[in-house]
């Protein structure tokens, strides 16, 4: 099944595995959303079933929920766990400072509310998510549905006053229908191409009344564990100043490719 598996698959699946190492016993911990983010939970259900781990999750998703019982793992909401040691997350892109585009997948708000009210945020990733300047990947600004397209017009006229390189907006769409989020809302895609002060960004966006959160993590995120296709991993934490190699053998996780054919 692994070599079935395409070379961002692996990956992905390769930044999941190595952060799992970081996971202890008796842990809370923030349970991302994403492809990658699932390979992180299946891996960690795999350590729960086999080797006792025991470990509460927070899900920062209808999704992952689902997913994080399907596999076993005792699923917690952040009110019952209050604080987390640790929450692993995908991303869209990170740069150097470990800033980070989230959202993608459309649960930016739960996954910033979850990273926050962790100790440390880890975030994994393969090689392609890297970039020099964030704003590639469309920002995603998570608005409440009353009156989204006045958010969006105010969105717009904002964004004339700030430095970046487009300012084309689009509402998210599932289908004929707007996408709606886990907590009802709806998401406005920014394709802003470079974004040259995210933090001003950031802090600009959610003084907007309409929008409930934008998907930029600026200083959240703690570490990155970085997936190659041929299954090396870096890890890199932006406190320690610290760059670690390691390799992950596919073979030896046989058992978790063959259950997704379960
Ligand atoms: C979901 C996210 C995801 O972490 C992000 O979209 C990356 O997804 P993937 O791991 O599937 O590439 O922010 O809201």
């Amino acid at each position: 099944m692994s070599a079935d598996l395409s070379p961002i698959d692996k990956a992905k699946f390769v930044a999941a595995k190595r952060a799992c190492d970081f996971v202890e016993d008796g842990m809370r911990v923030g349970l991302g959303t994403g492809s990658t983010a699932a390979w992180m939970v299946r891996c960690l259900g795999e350590l729960v079933r086999e080797d006792g781990l025991n470990i509460q999750g927070v899900p920062t998703s209808s999704r992952t929920a689902d997913l994080a019982r399907e596999v076993g793992i005792k699923v917690i909401s952040l009110d019952e766990a209050k604080w987390l040691d640790l929450t692993i997350d995908g991303a869209d892109e990170y740069d150097a400072n470990l800033n980070l585009i989230k959202g993608g997948g459309g649960a930016l708000l739960q996954e910033k509310i979850v990273a926050t009210a962790s100790d440390q945020m880890i975030v994994i990733a393969d090689i392609g998510k890297q970039v020099d300047a964030l704003g590639g990947f469309p920002l995603p600004v998570e608005v409440i549905p009353f009156g989204w397209q006045t958010t969006k017009a105010l969105v717009e006229e904002t964004l004339v006053g700030l430095d970046v390189l487009g300012q084309t907006t689009t509402l998210r769409m599932n289908g004929e229908a707007p996408y709606i989020t886990d907590e009802g809302n709806h998401i406005l895609d920014l394709h802003l191409h470079r974004i040259n002060n995210a933090r001003q960004l950031s802090l600009v966006m959610n003084q907007i009344p309409g929008v409930v959160e934008n998907g930029l993590f600026i200083d959240i995120c703690d570490a990155v564990v970085i997936g190659h296709g041929d299954g090396r991993v870096e890890v890199r934490d932006i406190n320690a100043g610290t760059v670690e190699e390691d390799k992950i053998d596919f073979l030896e996780n046989e058992n978790l490719f063959s259950d997704l054919t379960d």
